[in-house]
């Protein structure tokens, strides 16, 4: 009897098939731009949309090493299908592009990664898109911030960097009631701990250069959601081009297959840091979704299956303090980006989030005290070590 397998069974399985042609058990790199056709009526068959198969590397599935990441990427969020892009910001841009358009209203998450922040600032903006940056934490507050011209709602929760969660149920059945379109980053929850298309989602995006790669060693992006919706994107994928390369495609299979794994150790580890961070004195605050003590802790507990492995705290002495230990670590490594095997420590007022203005940083939480810290999986007791030699310099 086929059963749906369990979540950590998808991850090593789901998508994967030995290989039509020789059989070989670990999905190929299929490293080609193009694809032969058998004929001429092939060729314009399958540009024409009347047979499926495979084109051009930039348009389409792809290629089939695209097509079995995305079928893996699809299964795990709970989506009919996807597609993949060379970053996260080349997903988000398609979405936005491809959905809205002069005159139309986008309502955003007021924490998103400092690069959404400017795309939705100050590109589409450019192209006459109404955009809002609202508390979503509070989805009462959503409901106000509707226009009569709202086409969609983007969430990013938990929020880069300050962590704040929103409600994806209750702001996706305001969306439905409006008719907007609902767009969730789950980049730092994974579908490992969050599964925003169970919870009326429309859309899940990913930058898979975090925690789906895992490794630090690739950039990619994805888009997961109803087939319908991804052939809504066919235009903007095949005339903007953000194709991500077979490479990629090939690393964020192989990084899914340890994906529940890794992410079951980046979250306990991630506790036991945030623990730690707490009850040093240097430290003034501590934000993470696991602990009591977060804003909305109850809601974190209620939508996610675990707290995933990104932690911001600040450090009493402000920005100079927590200057100082960035600068004496020396486990973790001082660089921006998330999700990674290895512990990575950074300052988003000054680096990932230096594009937001300052205003809007003081307002929102990305105060100059915030230091945030993807938390690796290397064995805690070291990682703490780290942290606790490099604040015992300040
Ligand atoms: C939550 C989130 N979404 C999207 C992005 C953009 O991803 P990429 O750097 O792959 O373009 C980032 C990058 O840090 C991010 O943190």
């Amino acid at each position: 009897m086929k059963t749906e397998k369990k979540f950590g069974t998808q991850c090593v399985h789901a998508g994967e098939a030995p290989d039509a042609s020789y059989g070989a058990h670990t999905t190929p790199i299929y490293q080609t731009s193009t694809f032969v056709f058998d004929n001429a009526q092939q060729g314009a068959a399958r540009f024409n949309g009347e047979e499926e198969g495979y084109i051009y590397a930039r348009v389409g599935p792809n290629t089939p090493t695209h097509a079995a990441f995305v079928d893996k990427i699809s299964s795990l969020e709970g989506g009919e299908t996807g597609q993949t892009f060379s970053s996260g910001m080349a997903a988000i841009t398609a979405v936005a592009l491809s959905q809205l358009e002069h005159g139309d209203h986008l309502l955003s998450t007021n924490v998103v990664y400092g690069g959404t922040y400017g795309l939705f600032s100050s590109i589409l903006t450019k192209f006459g898109i109404e955009v809002s940056f609202v508390d979503t934490s509070d989805h009462e507050n959503v409901k106000r911030n509707i226009k009569k011209n709202t086409k969609m709602i983007f969430l990013e929760t938990p929020a880069n960097p300050t962590m704040i969660v929103s409600d994806i149920e209750e702001i996706c059945n305001i969306g439905r009631d409006v008719g907007a379109l609902c767009v969730v980053d789950n980049t730092f929850a994974t579908p490992r701990f969050q599964r925003p298309l169970q919870l009326g989602a429309d859309v899940v995006v990913h930058s898979c250069t975090k925690y789906i790669g895992g490794h630090a060693d690739l950039l990619g992006g994805v888009v997961v959601g109803k087939k319908e919706f991804i052939e809504s994107m066919s235009s903007i994928v095949n005339f903007t081009g953000g194709t991500m390369g077979p490479l990629e495609a090939w690393l964020c299979i192989r990084g899914l297959k340890t994906l529940h794994l890794r992410m079951e150790r980046h979250a306990s580890n991630a506790m036991k840091v945030a623990e730690f961070l707490e009850a040093h004195s240097k430290i003034g605050w501590v934000r993470y979704p696991g602990l009591p003590g977060h804003p909305q802790y109850d809601l974190a507990k209620k939508q996610m299956s675990g707290f995933s492995g990104m932690i911001s705290f600040g450090i009493k002495g402000g920005i100079e303090a927590g200057q100082k230990l960035m600068n004496s670590v020396e486990l973790c490594s001082l660089a921006v980006s998330l999700g990674a095997v290895d512990t990575l420590i950074q300052h988003p007022a000054s680096m990932t989030h230096a594009n937001v203005p300052g205003k809007v940083r003081a307002e929102t939480g990305i105060t100059d005290d915030l230091v945030r810290i993807s938390v690796g999986i290397e064995e805690v007791e070291d990682i703490i070590a780290d942290l606790d030699q490099a604040l015992a310099h300040l």
